[in-house]
């Protein structure tokens, strides 16, 4: 479950947040959309705890998202996955690799992690390219594997930042078929995204912010 109270972000004078509310209950799939600058990120990140509001609070399950320290946040992110708009994908690190590199520093044993990996690959459809480097993927595939990469810890709770940002319309359906088969398996999902596209694939639930202020909240099942 996830709790946005009251959420104000101010950068300067500009109110990128104004008073925004809402709640998720867990398995939605909601779409977070909006015009460029009308705070879609500025909301994601409040819900990964990487911006601290100024006034309002976030909740998600048992954590205060909003006031977490440090130490707290890791334990948050471990149970998360999070894609961001430009992947983050290292590029000295095949697709395997990639994917695996956060099982790996947790310390989790290699027979697990290669369960794990060919797991989501399998999901992602990137089994075969499981050996490649990020230079030598399409955009769709690198957006692949950084999807496959936030699911392999298996999180309740996916965030995802423009994720069609780079894509052709033929992969833009493809993804959203993804993250409805992902969300199919109980994963709650929150999409920010501008793309008319993928709004109107994904289309269960939209919440609309205009200049910071959450002005329609709309559920289409
Ligand atoms: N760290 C920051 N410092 C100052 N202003 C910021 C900062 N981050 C965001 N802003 C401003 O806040 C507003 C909202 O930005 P945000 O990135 O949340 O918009 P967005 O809806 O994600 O836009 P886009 O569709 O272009 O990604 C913008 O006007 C932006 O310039
Ligand atoms: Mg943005």
């Amino acid at each position: 479950m996830i709790l946005v109270d009251s959420v104000s972000k101010k950068y300067g004078q500009q109110h990128v947040l104004n008073d925004v509310s809402f709640r998720v209950k867990g398995g939605e799939f909601v779409s977070i959309v909006g015009s460029s600058g009308a705070g879609k990120t500025t909301l994601l990140y409040a819900l990964i705890g990487a911006v601290k509001p100024d006034k309002g609070k976030i909740t998600v399950d048992n954590y205060d998202v909003s006031s977490l320290g440090s130490g707290k946040i890791q334990e948050y992110r471990r149970r998360i996955g999070i894609v961001f708009q430009d992947y983050k994908l290292l590029p000295q690190k095949t697709v395997f690799e990639n994917v695996a590199f956060a099982l790996e520093v947790a310390g989790y044993d290699g027979r697990f992690i290669n369960r794990r990996v060919a797991d989501v690959l399998k999901i992602t459809g990137m089994e075969e390219h499981r050996n490649n480097f990020p230079r030598e993927l399409s955009g769709g595939e690198r957006q692949r594997t950084a999807i496959a990469r936030a699911l392999v810890h298996a999180p309740e709770l996916l965030f995802a930042d423009e994720p069609t940002g780079n894509l052709d319309p033929e992969n833009t359906i493809a993804l959203a078929k993804l993250f409805q088969k992902i969300n199919k398996s109980g994963t709650t999902i929150i999409l920010a995204t501008h793309d008319r596209d993928m709004i109107g694939l994904c289309n269960k639930r939209i919440i609309t912010l205009d200049n910071g202020r959450l002005v329609s909240d709309k559920r289409n099942s």
